[in-house]
């Protein structure tokens, strides 16, 4: 019999940012491969060794583990100069990636014109805008949809390349020209330079789902490493205000070829707090001194842009959703150390919107739709949680606090995360929570 929980995954469930890097880095030592399935580098994975800072945007988080073999998988969205550069800057900080790393044939991969499109269309919508990261996502998830896409597989062949780009550029180049008054993009160019990284690239492009099943008949332990949060989830999010991937468990099966059927375990990535990158309603935002104060100590400031995030309480009706779609088995729970000294913490079980109290997370949300949280309180702990590594050093409330929200969402907390560093870490031994032997 094999065992059930070899193959995991660790996915956010809230809007991205929840210290699915550091996670991902902590929980690679039981485990032999890392792979991404879906997004681009629109994510950034932090990760902190000692006084070493690294953020990784495309290649997995495993990596900074000797030995362990990553894959990014036919869903990522590739960015072949992001890819390259990430890689050399890894080997140039004494990380050896060659022969470590691979990546699906089959992944598609962001042009020029992606980026170009991304920032027209948002720079066209003003005040309408979905905030993106201007990294190509959306245009390029479209043009797979759409049949226009380029995959790794053919970008390791010249000819090929160029035969299928000049038909898709010249087409690009008129939507850019005549619907948003920008710059055409230069063919031969690009046909020189994206051939050049694809020659890069080419010893590291394998048939990965094939890879994947060889792993898995080898015994070798596989976890699959989410990007973005189920909140912005193309399907199951805060549409439109979302990212064009499937972020959660479902992105797994289309995003690798491995199946699903044996995943046996799925950790949800839960900060303390909420926070969010772009625009987009957000229920429980604290627009005032606590969001401040939430932003600053959390230092709050995206890993690949560099915004400002919005930030705001835990908010338990989109928890729900969230760890339903994506069949969490159990939480982890990040950042608490940012509440450290706060009075009050409190977390939002429902909404007041449109004449009623909703407690299911609602398909529609608008930015502007006046939801009030029905928020419950309790009193803040008021010591340092950083040094902590047992839960049996846990102040009563931050004990009270887990309890709170493995009952509202109903999935046990398996871990808790009380600083950046890889080591500032508490497993619950027994989980807390509602569910027996998660
Ligand atoms: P990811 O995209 O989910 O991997 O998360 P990011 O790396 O974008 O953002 C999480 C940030 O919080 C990073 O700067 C991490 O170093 C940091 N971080 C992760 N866990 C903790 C924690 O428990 N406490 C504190 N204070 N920082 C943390
Ligand atoms: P990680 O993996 C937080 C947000 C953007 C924007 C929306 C769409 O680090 O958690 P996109 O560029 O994907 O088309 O932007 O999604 N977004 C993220 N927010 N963390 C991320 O990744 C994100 N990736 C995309 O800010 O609102
Ligand atoms: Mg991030």
């Amino acid at each position: 019999m094999s065992d059930p929980d070899r193959h995991a995954a660790i996915l956010g469930v809230q809007w991205g940012d929840e210290g699915k890097g550091k996670m991902v880095d902590v929980l690679t030592e039981s485990f032999d491969v890392v792979v991404r399935f879906q997004g681009g580098a629109n994510a950034g994975h932090t990760v902190r060794i000692g006084h070493e800072e690294y953020i990784l945007h495309l290649v997995p988080s495993g990596i900074l583990h000797p030995g362990k073999i990553c894959v990014i998988g036919n869903g990522v969205v590739v960015d072949p100069p992001g890819v390259l550069k990430e890689v050399e800057d890894l080997e140039a900080r004494g990380i050896r990636v060659e022969g470590r790393l691979w990546l699906s044939d089959r992944a598609h991969i962001v042009l020029p014109h992606h980026k170009a499109l991304d920032r027209a269309a948002e720079e066209r919508a003003g005040g309408g805008k979905i905030g993106t990261t201007l990294r190509g996502i959306g245009p390029c998830y479209a043009d797979k949809a759409a049949r226009n896409g380029i995959r790794l597989a053919e970008l390791t062949d010249r000819d090929r390349f160029a035969h299928r780009l000049r038909p898709i550029l010249e087409e690009k180049n008129r939507i850019l020209r005549l619907i948003y008054g920008a710059p055409e993009l230069p063919f031969d160019e690009i046909v020189e330079e994206y051939s050049a990284f694809g020659r890069r690239l080419r010893p590291m492009v394998r048939e990965a789902s094939a890879l994947l099943e060889g792993f898995d008949r080898r015994g070798l332990r596989i976890l699959f490493e989410g990007a973005q949060g189920a909140l912005l989830d193309v399907d199951m999010g805060t549409y439109p205000y979302v990212t064009s991937s499937n972020t959660g468990l479902g992105g797994i099966a289309t995003g690798t070829g491995f199946s699903p059927r044996r995943i046996g375990r799925v950790w949800g990535v839960v900060k303390a707090y909420t926070t969010r990158v772009g625009s987009g309603p957000f229920p429980t935002e604290l627009p005032g001194a606590i969001g401040e104060d939430l932003r600053r100590r959390g230092r709050e400031f995206g890993a690949t842009t560099g915004r400002p995030r919005r930030c705001g309480w835990l908010d338990l009706v989109a928890l729900r959703h969230t760890v339903r779609v994506c069949d969490v088995d159990s939480i982890i729970l990040t950042k608490v150390d940012v509440l450290d000294g706060f009075d009050q913490v409190s977390y939002a079980v429902a909404y007041r919107m449109r004449g009623g109290e909703a407690t299911e997370f609602p398909t529609v949300l608008n930015e502007k739709d006046a939801v009030e949280p029905v928020y419950r309180t309790l009193p803040g702990w008021r010591c340092s949680t950083r040094g902590l590594r047992s839960d049996g050093e846990f102040p009563p409330e931050l004990r009270a606090y887990i309890e709170a929200i493995a009952e509202g969402v109903g999935r046990p907390v398996s871990m808790v995360s009380v600083g950046g560093e890889r080591s500032e870490c508490v497993r619950l031994d027994p989980p807390v929570g509602v569910r027996e032997g998660a």
